[in-house]
């Protein structure tokens, strides 16, 4: 008998075809804003193992004239495009349309639309989660963005503002006949920001109204929590977010077996550090290290007293040694990580 992992990873190494396009594994790294980064992505790309990346959102406003090289958020390596979709947020069509096409200019895989961030100063704008509220206007943004690139066009949703699972399969099929090639979906009411779990009945629901790919997302830690979202719902693929931050190498986990060693842990936290020196100037590279620790933090038995002395310091060389430091200390690794330092 298969075990599960094997299991898991034969249904995810399956090819999808999505706006025409062929990814040859169905394990996707969820959008995140100040974790998904070009350094996050660089370390999850030399561990391998996942089928699409995403970037954190992108202002549709300021993607059109963005310097990629002073943007901390729209930046990128040009060997990722080939599987790199870019996240973007906006309220109006048309300068989701001029975003949209600079992304397909810059040779990305495809672009994302954001329906699900519920944070206040992005609804307030009319962006994100907010879209559900006008379902009009949200349809005539996927409409409109799909009419202008040919890259395959994806979108990023949630519940929408009520626990009513019969709104979030209307939009899944608006979404579809206004032309989405792929769906994420992230079976939370807004706002809720992860405080309670995610219905993932809500994904079954979603999957069966629409024939395009939906990419389940929410709470997935373990391969077993996986497979049983897959069979569960059906839906055509995973989208991993802040267990990707705690485990950069899980994609390979998941889908090539990859047993993960136990240096791998400093290993990692070293690598990071070195990476976010090479994409960033330091005082942003230390800040990012600070956002990825406490999800990074999770996989130790006392992970809140290592965080605080793994963020102990102001510069790189401190972050460094602090790494170090904690790992000569061999901390105890957590079989299921600590959830209380997600956030
Ligand atoms: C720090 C942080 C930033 C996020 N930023 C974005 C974002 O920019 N766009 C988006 O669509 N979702 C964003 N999300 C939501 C994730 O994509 C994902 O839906 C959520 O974390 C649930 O998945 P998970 O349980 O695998 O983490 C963010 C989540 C976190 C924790």
């Amino acid at each position: 008998m298969m075990s599960s992992i094997d299991r898991l990873s034969a249904y995810l190494k399956k090819e999808l075809i999505i706006g025409g396009k062929t990814i040859k594994n169905r394990l996707t790294l969820a959008p995140m804003a100040g974790l998904g980064h070009i350094a996050l992505r660089e370390l999850i790309s030399e561990f391998k193992g996942f089928g699409l990346l995403f970037t954190g959102m992108c202002s549709a406003k300021a993607v059109p004239h963005e310097n990629s090289s002073i943007s901390p958020v729209f930046r990128w390596r040009q060997t990722e495009l080939p599987y790199l979709v870019c996240q973007i947020f906006g309220s109006e069509p048309e300068s989701m349309i001029l975003a949209a096409q600079r992304i397909e200019k810059e040779g990305f895989f495809g672009v994302d639309l954001n329906f699900g961030c519920s944070v206040a100063a992005i609804c307030k704008k009319g962006s994100g989660a907010a879209l559900l509220k006008t379902p009009q206007l949200a349809c005539d943004i996927v409409k409109s963005v799909k009419a202008s690139v040919s890259i395959p066009v994806f979108a990023k949703f949630r519940t929408g503002w009520k626990n009513d699972p019969s709104f979030a399969v209307k939009m899944a099929s608006l979404f579809e006949e206004s032309g989405a090639d792929a769906l994420t979906f992230h079976p939370r009411v807004a706002p809720d920001r992860r405080s309670r779990p995610p219905i993932w009945d809500h994904i079954a629901q979603v999957q069966n109204a629409v024939s395009i790919p939906v990419f389940g997302n929410g709470n997935l830690f373990e391969p077993s929590d996986g497979l049983k979202m897959l069979e569960q719902t059906q839906c055509q693929g995973l989208s991993i977010g802040r267990m990707a931050v705690a485990k950069p190498w899980l994609f390979a986990q998941w889908t090539e077996n990859l047993i993960p060693e136990k240096d791998i842990y400093r290993y990692t936290a070293l690598r990071m550090i070195h990476l976010l020196a090479k994409h960033y100037e330091e005082i942003y590279a230390v800040k990012m290290f600070k956002k990825f620790a406490p999800y990074f933090c999770a996989n130790f038995k006392f992970g809140h007293n290592i965080l605080k002395k793994m963020i102990y310091g102001d510069t790189l060389v401190d972050l460094k040694q602090n790494v170090e430091m904690i790992f000569q200390d061999q901390p105890e690794i957590l079989q299921r990580p600590n959830l209380n330092l997600f956030s």
